[in-house]
């Protein structure tokens, strides 16, 4: 049995699949017809292959900003692949997030080249300054800290970043000034985001 969508104007129920005929459990949850039509378009880029599953997920989440269980069902669901196994592959990879990011989220490097050269001091800064820990958003929504593998600017260890633009050659002390680019009253790349 595969999810059924039903859409109404503004809202469409996912009806996860029961275990068996006889249990008929159900999970409904909700999400936006423009978020439902967003993954759906995704998906069918890609041909609703589910070798393509990561690729799918990854721009997902640029376009959404995170993966809650109910676009993992749509992803499941038009990949005719498990949600388990969706949920499996999303919590494997640090990339993939479930909570939503920060208006600008913080990544540090981790690899190698960079965790010999302090990141993890870079780190515990970004902590300390924003009072949250990694894979949390400030209630602000703001910022957002995650860690990455290597980004392939080893010359530049350590690194951080911000969005897509690279910080190299960190130290501690760099971090609230990199942070003050960003704040409210000094970021000229703060528009308000349009949502799906
Ligand atoms: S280890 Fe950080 S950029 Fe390569």
């Amino acid at each position: 049995m595969v999810p059924k969508l039903i859409c109404d104007d503004e809202m469409a129920d996912v009806h996860a699949p029961a275990t068996s005929d006889k249990d008929s459990l159900k999970v409904t949850i909700k999400l936006s017809v423009e978020k439902i039509n967003a993954i759906n378009r995704i998906c069918a880029s890609y041909d609703n292959d589910p070798e393509e599953l990561i690729s799918v997920l990854h721009e997902t989440q640029n376009t959404l900003g995170y993966l809650p269980a109910e676009v993992q069902e749509i992803i499941a669901h038009n990949l005719k692949i498990s949600a388990a196994h969706v949920y499996g592959v999303v919590t494997f990879y640090s990339y993939f997030t479930m909570v939503p990011k920060g208006d600008h989220p913080i990544s540090v490097c981790m690899g190698t080249a960079c965790y010999v050269r302090g990141a993890e001091k870079i780190l515990d800064e970004l902590k300390k300054e924003l009072n949250i820990n990694i894979g949390e958003t400030t209630p602000d929504q703001r910022f957002s800290i995650s860690c990455l593998r290597c980004v392939g600017a080893c010359g530049l260890a350590p690194v951080m970043m911000v969005g897509e633009k690279v910080y190299g050659r960190v130290s501690p002390n760099d971090v609230r000034k990199i942070l003050e680019e960003y704040r409210e009253d000094n970021c000229e790349e703060c528009k308000p985001t349009q949502q799906l």
